[in-house]
């Protein structure tokens, strides 16, 4: 499975905490997130990783900025792309299991390192359930602006 993880300058430490713990479970990483300290604005890096999971070059996304609200935003901005910003692991099973979200959304200034790899597992680890929650997915894809 690929999964593109894409992340500003806040996010360097604990993107590299989880890129460890993908490649040492079998994932494939697609990092299109800056390994700098200095400032870098998170709505290129959102939107890339938005990119990839809705033109398939990724299975599923991982995006991180300080509160993980900004670059959440800006992934959700891609069509067909479902990103949830998670703070802990069981709304990140559910945002799989009801919302089949495709891009887990982190904040790097709000939860540890070692949190985020865990809300990381229980996101990866988690399926979509289909049925009702199928049909009201199918709805928030219809809207149109
Ligand atoms: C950067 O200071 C910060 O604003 C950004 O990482 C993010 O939290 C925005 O939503």
């Amino acid at each position: 499975m690929k999964i593109a993880i894409g992340n500003d300058h806040t996010g360097v430490g604990m993107k590299n905490e989880i890129v460890t713990y993908l490649t040492n479970n079998g994932y494939e990483v697609i990092n299109i997130g800056t390994n700098e300290g200095q400032a870098a604005d998170y709505p290129d890096f959102g939107h890339q990783v938005g990119q990839m999971v809705a033109n398939g070059g990724a299975d599923l996304g991982i995006v991180i900025c300080g509160t993980g609200i900004g670059i959440s935003i800006a992934a959700n901005k891609v069509p067909g792309v479902r990103a949830a910003l998670c703070y802990e692991t069981t709304t990140a099973q559910l945002a799989r299991e009801h919302n089949n979200a495709n891009v887990l959304a982190l904040g790097a200034r709000l939860i540890a390192n070692q949190k985020a790899v865990w809300i990381v597992e229980a996101f990866l680890k988690a399926n979509f359930d289909e049925g009702r929650h199928a049909r009201r997915v199918n709805q928030i894809e219809d809207i149109t602006c």
